[in-house]
């Protein structure tokens, strides 16, 4: 049924209708859009526009249709053109004329911008819930490897020792990020437009504050030009979650690298990994490519809609149906690869052997000669110098650090004195990186403790903001 049409002599040419039609993908905003239009009838019955009867009928209606929607009983048809229009034949489908009645003092422009926004809110609260699971399943893994030393990497050589527990808790600190990103996007997303009308706002007896609280918004917008015209909450949770992407996308990068034959230190379980169809040996690691190769859609869908906003006159136009796809694709992306991710990350094991086999090797602990050194007063830029002279010495006679002779070492530099030995262990070098989130196991224990306080009250606060989203659609 059309909205639309009193001026017009004909109906849109087929191909006018192919174009403008968005219910085959804004359908998922119904249940939105249905809980928005209970928030309206309420204003327009308490502001006198609807009698209690009218009003109760058409409640009773958007009760049904909601009901109808959630099992699929009602659907949209081949001519509706949108969801609003599509829940509007239904409502005059069961109420005839009076059907159309909510259509006063609102307008698609204000209506779909507010449904977009209540889906955009719901749907980042599910996000960040999955964000937590992944943080909790990281957090255990790092557990797992308090005390199982590693190489750390820079520019992926050898460079310092780690525990291998500290390099799987730094991706859950990434994550710590976008949760906060996500609180703050709630923050200003929680706006409502409902009441800017089609653009000027409404000469009817509307009261916006009222029906942004009932919809569980902070408040209404206040421009009504801006409040159907702004999408930055759509780019903002694009941007949101092409950060998780690349989070997400990092993480499989690391573990692609550790599952290779030359590296070995990952196995990732069997669900977690994929065969070759003509390699009987193959066990891929697919689902972490996955992980990677999603990012790129990811940030395609935000480069795609921030290119659609450049230079878009404010007030609404058509270009701004194009906001939906990009977030949908985005939210149902990221709602796929995130517990793909944390079942791969629960379920892999390290080879402690071959990490701790790994981990001096590269001459990792030159810095500790350096660090010696710096600690006998000697400036550092000598200091490392000297470093660098025992690693080329034990390069060129094929031998490591702690094999070089007291008479080499003292050579080298006078201060390097035979108990320079003493730290030139993993062991003692993990020990001594006792700063504040450096790699010591007192240091690391002390992480681990803050970052699951920190993981416990964001699931409190995102939890209860699930259930007061919850409350306010079921009313
Ligand atoms: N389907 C449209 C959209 O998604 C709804 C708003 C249409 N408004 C209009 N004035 N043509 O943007």
């Amino acid at each position: 049924m059309a909205l639309w049409g009193g001026r017009f002599s004909d109906g849109p040419a087929d191909a006018v209708f192919a174009l403008s039609r968005s219910v085959h993908f804004d359908w998922r905003l119904a249940p939105y859009d249905l809980r928005s239009s209970l928030a309206h009838l309420e204003i327009l019955q308490s502001s006198g526009l609807l009698t209690a009867d009218v009003a109760g009928a058409i409640r009773g209606a958007l009760l049904e249709l909601t009901a109808e929607v959630a099992t699929g009983e009602f659907q949209a048809i081949a001519s509706d053109e949108d969801v609003h229009s599509a829940l509007e034949r239904g409502l005059t489908e069961k109420l005839g004329d009076i059907g159309g009645s909510l259509r006063a003092g609102r307008s698609r422009n204000d209506q779909v911008t507010t449904d977009l926004r209540l889906y955009a809110i719901d749907h980042m609260l599910e996000v960040a819930t999955q964000i937590i699971n992944l943080q909790e399943a990281l957090i255990a893994k790092a557990n797992e490897y308090a005390d199982a030393p590693a190489p750390g990497f820079t520019h992926l050589q050898h460079a310092q020792p780690i525990i291998f527990g500290h390099e799987i808790a730094k991706h859950a600190h990434a994550f710590a990020r976008d949760l906060d990103r996500i609180s703050d996007w709630l923050v200003r997303t929680s706006v409502s437009p409902l009441g800017s009308g089609a653009l000027a706002g409404s000469s009817l007896p509307l009261s916006p504050e009222k029906t942004a609280a009932a919809l569980g918004f902070t408040s209404s917008s206040a421009n009504s030009i801006d409040g159907v015209s702004d999408r930055d909450f759509v780019a903002e949770a694009l941007f949101v979650l092409a950060m998780v992407g690349s989070h997400l996308s990092r993480i499989g990068e690391e573990w692609c690298i550790w599952a290779t034959t030359e590296f070995g230190w990952a196995k990732v379980a069997d669900a977690y990994s994929t065969g070759s169809s003509i390699m009987p040996q193959k066990k891929n690691p697919d689902m972490a490519e996955l992980a990677r190769g999603k990012a790129g859609r990811l940030v395609g869908n935000l480069t795609g809609l921030l290119t659609t906003l450049k230079g878009l006159p404010f007030a609404y136009n058509r270009d701004l149906q194009e906001d939906k796809e990009p977030l949908f694709d985005s939210i149902d992306t990221v709602l796929l690869v995130l517990p793909a991710v944390t079942g791969m990350v629960a379920t892999t094991n390290f080879d402690r052997e071959k990490m701790a086999l790994a981990a001096p090797l590269g001459f990792s602990l030159a810095t500790e000669i350096a660090d010696y050194l710096v600690r006998a007063h000697v400036p550092f830029a000598h200091a490392h110098e000297a470093a660098g002279k025992c690693v080329a010495l034990c390069e060129s006679s094929g031998r490591q650090l702690h094999q070089l002779t007291d008479s080499e070492f003292a050579e080298i530099h006078p201060s390097l004195q035979p108990d320079v030995r003493d730290v030139l262990t993993v062991h003692g070098a993990l020990a001594s990186r006792t700063t504040i989130g450096g790699t010591s196991p007192s240091s690391f224990a002390e992480q681990i403790k803050s970052l699951k306080e920190l993981v416990q009250s964001d699931f409190k606060k995102f939890n209860d903001k699930k259930r007061a989203f919850s409350a306010m659609m079921g009313q």
